[in-house]
């Protein structure tokens, strides 16, 4: 597998100039690892050298997101009362900066009143499952169109979903239980802030604490479910649970769909950050079904200090990889891919890296205080994170030659939230998140 180091101690053109370059640059590669840990080598890029990579879909996984399953989500969205298309803003100003031919952003932080683009999962998955058992019940298919008759309704009303979430995914399972009028249960571990826990609870979701970090939530859900019946809607799949997880991804593709109606071409290069992966499968997927041979280059964007899915494309087969100290990019401190996510992306990402939360918080920054005549954009600790991997390897020349990166390059990205913990939003970016959005619309007028 080839692998390269950005931006870091030892630049690899540095090392070239060196005698016994192979083994010099072993040992730095080395080094850099034992201490990426500490800030060392900060940023992590190594392309996609798996043997299934460049390979079609599993049929199962191209049905699931492919043109037809997104007809049906976005006939489902046209149920939803609060549903707008979220915008797409472009970028001229940073695209030049940057050497790009454009640079397109799709704002998810308006999704359906929640802020993120996980508005489009869980309560997708939870609509899909009530339907599921309403056929079960009733003994025949019953549209989306019917939610709201009262057998329907009564069927739900004896259902309880529930998640564990890191904050966006469990504000999503719980908006969407609160619509089909279904009882849910939201699990958050110790890093969820009060205020998000706060937004989760205000679609009628019951609250339960877990000691531990993102997957000890996951497990704590999954076996409390269990005992009592309740539905498990993760966003992450393990062996033996796909269904559900598949749902919640087949919802992301409609941001997708909108994305590609709004722009003028397909895009060639998108970057696209990664928890567990979901996200990125979804939209990498259905690009990939969609343009096949034609679709862009893919770069999966990590925190150093979760970079699951980075460290199983390097270990060849998904892996958990060990906790460390938080990542301020809460909503991407996930420690082992999503096995569905993972045989996606295994094909259709090209090359995988890292960010630290220092680029993270500066695209915050720069999102709310762009160059002349970009849009101001709210985007929140995780939903910058793909532009962030951009901006750190655009002046890397041989990254840019790997990924085929250049002036005439059309870059799609995805804030994926806006000011989801407006606290931290604050905090970080020193400006309301309403101030910024001020600006936000007085520039798109
Ligand atoms: C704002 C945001 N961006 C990106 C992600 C990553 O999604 P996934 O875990 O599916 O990779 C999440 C997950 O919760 C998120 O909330």
């Amino acid at each position: 597998m080839e692998q390269r180091y950005v931006a870091s101690l030892w630049h690899p053109q540095t090392i070239q100039t060196c005698t016994k370059r192979g083994l010099l640059e072993r040992f730095c590669r080395l080094l850099r690892n034992k201490f990426a840990h500490l800030g060392w080598g900060r940023h992590l890029f190594i392309l996609n050298a798996l043997a299934e990579h460049r390979q079609p879909l599993l049929p199962a996984d191209a049905t699931l997101l492919g043109a037809a399953a997104a007809d049906d989500v976005a006939r489902f969205l046209r149920h939803r009362p609060n549903h707008v298309p979220t915008p797409l803003h472009l970028l001229p100003a940073l695209a030049a900066e940057l050497g790009v031919g454009s640079i397109a952003v799709k704002d998810e932080g308006h999704r359906l009143g929640l802020g993120s683009f996980k508005a489009l999962g869980g309560s997708y998955a939870v609509i899909c499952l009530v339907l599921e058992a309403a056929a079960r019940h009733l003994g025949r298919r019953v549209d989306v169109g019917e939610l709201h008759d009262p057998a329907v309704r009564s069927i739900a009303s004896r259902i309880t979903v529930a998640c564990a979430t890191d904050g966006n995914h469990g504000r999503s399972v719980a908006q969407g239980a609160q619509f089909v009028g279904a009882q849910s249960v939201i699990f958050v571990h110790e890093g969820v802030s009060e205020e998000r826990a706060a937004a989760i609870a205000r679609f009628g979701a019951r609250i339960i604490r877990v000691d531990g970090n993102y997957d000890d939530s996951v497990a704590e859900a999954a076996r409390v479910a269990a005992d009592t019946g309740w539905l498990t809607v993760s966003d992450t799949s393990w062996p033996g649970y796909e269904h559900i997880p598949g749902l919640v991804m087949q919802g992301y593709v409609a941001l997708v769909r909108e994305a590609l109606r709004d722009l003028p071409e397909p895009p060639t290069h998108v970057f696209l950050q990664a928890g567990v992966g979901g996200f990125a499968a979804a939209v990498a997927g259905h690009l990939a079904v969609l343009l096949g041979d034609n679709r862009p280059t893919v770069t999966i964007v990590e925190p150093l200090r979760a970079a699951c899915v980075l460290q199983s494309a390097r270990a060849r087969q998904p892996v958990r990889v060990k906790a460390g100290p938080p990542t301020v990019m809460a909503m991407l401190e996930c420690y082992e891919p999503s096995l569905v996510a993972w045989r996606i992306l295994s094909r259709v990402a090209d090359a995988f890296m890292t960010i630290d939360d220092a680029d993270a918080i500066a695209m915050m920054n720069r999102l709310a205080r762009p160059s002349a005549g970009d849009p101001a954009i709210v985007s929140g600790e995780s939903g910058g994170v793909g532009l962030a991997g951009l901006v750190s390897i655009a002046g890397d020349a041989s990254v840019r030659d790997a990924l085929r990166l250049d002036g005439r390059s059309r870059v799609l990205v995805v804030n994926t939230e806006g000011a989801t913990d407006p606290v931290q939003y604050r905090h970080f970016v020193g400006l309301d998140p309403a101030a910024v959005a001020g600006q936000e619309m007085t520039r798109s007028n």
